[in-house]
């Protein structure tokens, strides 16, 4: 199979090299000729475990290539995979599609022989019906079909969950779109990923309402978790002890700061929108996000509770930045509004982050950055683990104690074992564990 993959941010990347890997002919393409220029010379722009060494040998194999000219290899190709960002719409909360857009009437342009164009991008419902418009507007002679093919890749996990999904949603009623993308997958199916047909719509739908539904789990064992505090019960047990009834699952019911990142903030914001579009309001998932954000902001408070009332004159060491462990990204991270709620409350604040330090000084400009955790926590007043970096998790206990100026430890990750930060002599408070 011959695939042009559009866009190559952290979708389309590791799609385009994933596909490569399986054996087809893969060409990544985007508009900024410096990050095609990076590719090229073999430098990932993102931070993602094993995508180096995957991009790498696939383009040695001579199966994966870049370029900012998607004329060549759309006209080429058996499949278009469109993954161009959509971020939140400035002021409303809506998926911004100029992008998604744009790309489908510059492939339309260019298209030659049959042709399946397909969404990957995260795009609300009835996205592929306007992409078809603007295809058959643009070269109504075309022969092409358009499908939807959302991805359910996590960042930090993208490789190992693009080649080992639970399933691959494929939105199309035609009978040659679906032979070629059942090609296209065919190595994941022998894999055992059972491949879903669906209509476009329902693919459509089916991404937003798995963000949306998994954002809802972690919501809702935040809230337990708050009132496992208050109640003397731990969250922990109470999520094994639900997650154990199949029908729940064990997965997404690790309380802690609030959810962040590219994804689920966007696009649950974005479902509330499609849905009153449509005259539907989706009340559970406006109380996901409300809840959430409330959240967020109420960790630099949380802090400073468990600082005795005032964090005014402190030093606060924050571990972890971004907003999940193995990844660089800071987007919508619950660091950004702690941080700001504790320079806000008086505090001053130094951090560590494995690999997010240079994004996030965009972010958080003025606070103190330090290479290591331990120079991090020196003389520190109390020291907040935001982000599960597994280093984090093996730190030299007694070292840290010795470090801090004042014993406080407040584990937002639920990292530690209250037992253990007891018996060294810790002040500790962690995510809903009211024992
Ligand atoms: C998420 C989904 O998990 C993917 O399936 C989806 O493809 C992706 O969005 C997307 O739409 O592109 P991602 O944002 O990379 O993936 O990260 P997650 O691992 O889902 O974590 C999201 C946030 O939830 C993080 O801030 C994480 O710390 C938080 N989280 C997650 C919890 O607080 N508790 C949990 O139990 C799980």
């Amino acid at each position: 199979m011959r695939i042009a993959m559009i866009g190559t941010g952290y979708v389309g990347l590791v799609s385009g090299a994933c596909f490569a890997d399986f054996g087809h002919q893969v060409t990544c393409v985007d508009k900024d000729g410096d990050k095609i220029a990076a590719l090229r010379r073999g430098e990932i722009p993102i931070f993602e475990p094993g995508l180096d060494a995957l991009v790498n040998s696939n383009v040695k194999a001579g199966r994966l290539d870049f370029t900012t000219d998607l004329a060549a290899p759309v006209a080429d190709a058996d499949a278009v995979f469109i993954a161009v960002g959509t971020p939140s719409r400035r002021g409303d909360g809506h998926a911004d599609l100029s992008y998604v857009h744009a790309a489908a009437r510059e492939i339309a342009a260019v298209l030659s022989g049959f042709t399946v164009v397909v969404t990957k991008s995260t795009v609300p419902v009835g996205t592929g019906d306007e992409v078809e418009r603007l295809i058959r507007e643009t070269n109504p002679s075309a022969d092409v079909v358009i499908a939807s093919n959302p991805e359910f890749l996590r960042e930090g996990a993208a490789i190992r969950d693009f080649k080992f999904p639970d399933r691959i949603v494929i939105g199309t009623s035609d009978e040659r779109a679906r032979k070629v993308l059942g090609d296209v997958y065919r190595p994941l199916s022998l894999n055992k990923a059972p491949l879903m047909f669906t209509a476009r719509r329902t693919a459509e739908l089916i991404k937003y309402a798995a963000n949306a539904f998994l954002a809802t789990k972690i919501t809702f064992i935040n809230e337990i978790a708050d009132l496992a505090e208050k109640v003397g019960a731990d969250v922990q047990e109470v999520a094994r002890g639900i997650g154990l009834d199949n029908r729940i699952g064990s997965k997404f019911l690790h309380a802690g700061p609030g959810f962040g990142g590219s994804c689920f903030p966007k696009d649950t914001r974005a479902l509330v929108k499609i849905a009153l579009d449509h005259d539907v309001q989706l009340r559970i998932v406006e109380a996901v996000l409300a809840v959430n954000d409330n959240r967020k902001r109420a960790m630099a408070r949380k802090v400073s509770s468990a600082a005795g009332g005032s964090l005014r004159g402190k030093t606060v060491a924050v571990l972890g930045l971004t907003f999940k462990p193995d990844t660089d990204d800071m987007r919508e991270a619950p660091s950004i509004p702690l941080v700001t709620g504790l320079l806000d409350l008086g505090a001053k604040v130094r951090a560590h982050d494995p690999v997010g330090m240079e994004q996030a000084r965009r972010e958080l400009p003025d606070i103190e950055y330090c290479d290591d955790p331990y120079a991090c926590v020196r003389g520190a007043d109390a020291m907040v683990v935001v982000t599960e970096w597994v280093q984090y998790r093996t730190l030299d206990l007694d070292r840290l104690k010795r470090e801090l100026a004042h014993p406080l430890v407040v584990d937002l990750r639920n990292i530690y074992r209250p037992e253990d930060m007891a018996a060294l002599g810790f002040i500790y408070e962690s995510v809903g564990r009211g024992l």
